[in-house]
């Protein structure tokens, strides 16, 4: 068989969105681009350029590559495809918040399942990106794109994903420092109090619910969390703070994004007053950032 070379594009997510720890996520129009070939000898070439290319591993230890070498496994034919050519172009800031380890995981996933012609659906592409990834909040918008709500059930991933009725824009303020995700998982308590759980229950499912009936005034109310936040906050500057800027400035609310150190807005005007705003309030606060207006990537991961 040919060697072929694939091209694929996937988006940042921003999982969480305030109450869905672990389970909400939104995948966004900043992107990752992999170009793949699969090799049949043992010989792995990786470039990278783009956001924090001076930081990701060019060898074995490639999450890009781990996740092609699990899907060549999984589908029979990791003896007869033992290394590749990987070019990766990366838009989306690197350990900060807006999933890059989920777009590389995907990305090497789709690339590696386009090449051996698409033997895996979507659905098994996120059960083995779940696994890699640990939760599937990130990969599950990287995958199908729009709004996702995924849950796991004994150990299967389940998702949807659908597309909000009103014109959100995602504010994202990138503060110029890194916060690994172990690192903020390690805060995290072991057990929450009822009130804790009850109070984000509410508001998770009043969030899909106002999304999909595209309901401004409900979405004022709902993007606080108690699950998380408040044991990350001394991670993050100024974090409240920066939330009520976004408020202030006619944001409908704001929550960190995924396990931070981003944090994002959600709103349906000013965006720019509120990136602004928010950036001022970090400045104030002793920390640089700056700010991105994005969309709603509607499509998830894609050959180009
Ligand atoms: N749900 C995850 C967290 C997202 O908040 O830790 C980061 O991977």
């Amino acid at each position: 068989m040919e060697e072929k070379k694939v091209r694929v594009r996937v988006p940042g997510t921003s999982a969480n969105c305030g109450p869905g720890f672990d389970c909400l996520g939104v995948a966004c129009t900043i992107y990752n681009e992999l170009e793949l070939t699969l090799l049949r000898e043992k010989k792995l070439t990786i470039t990278i350029s783009g956001d924090g290319a001076e930081n990701i591993p060019r060898d074995e230890r490639n999450i890009v590559w781990r996740s092609i070498q699990k899907l060549l496994k999984k589908v029979g034919k990791d003896e007869e495809y033992q290394g590749a050519v990987i070019n990766m172009l990366n838009g989306v800031p690197l350990s900060r918040g807006l999933g890059s380890s989920a777009t590389a995981i995907v990305g090497g996933l789709k690339a590696a399942n386009e090449c051996l012609g698409s033997p895996l659906s979507k659905r098994e592409l996120l059960q083995l990106a779940t696994e890699i990834e640990g939760h599937p909040d990130n990969v599950a918008p990287a995958i199908f794109g729009g709004f996702t709500v995924s849950i796991v059930r004994s150990g299967r991933p389940e998702c949807f994903s659908l597309l909000p009725k009103l014109p959100l824009k995602l504010v994202v303020v990138v503060p110029d420092f890194f916060l690994p995700t172990k690192t903020a998982r390690a805060v995290l308590p072991a057990e929450v109090p009822m009130k804790d759980a009850v109070f984000n229950i509410g508001r998770a499912a009043m969030l899909t619910a106002a999304l999909c009936k595209g309901n401004k005034d409900f979405l004022r109310s709902v993007f606080d969390d108690a699950l998380h936040q408040p044991y990350r906050a001394k991670l993050i500057p100024g974090m409240y703070d920066v939330f009520r800027a976004a408020r202030a400035a006619g944001a409908l609310g704001a929550s960190m994004s995924g396990a931070g150190p981003c944090l994002i807005a959600f709103t349906v005007e000013n965006a720019d007053k509120v990136g602004m705003e928010m950036c001022r309030v970090f400045a104030d606060n002793g920390v640089d950032s700056e700010y991105h207006v994005l969309d709603i990537d509607e499509k998830g991961a894609v050959v180009i």
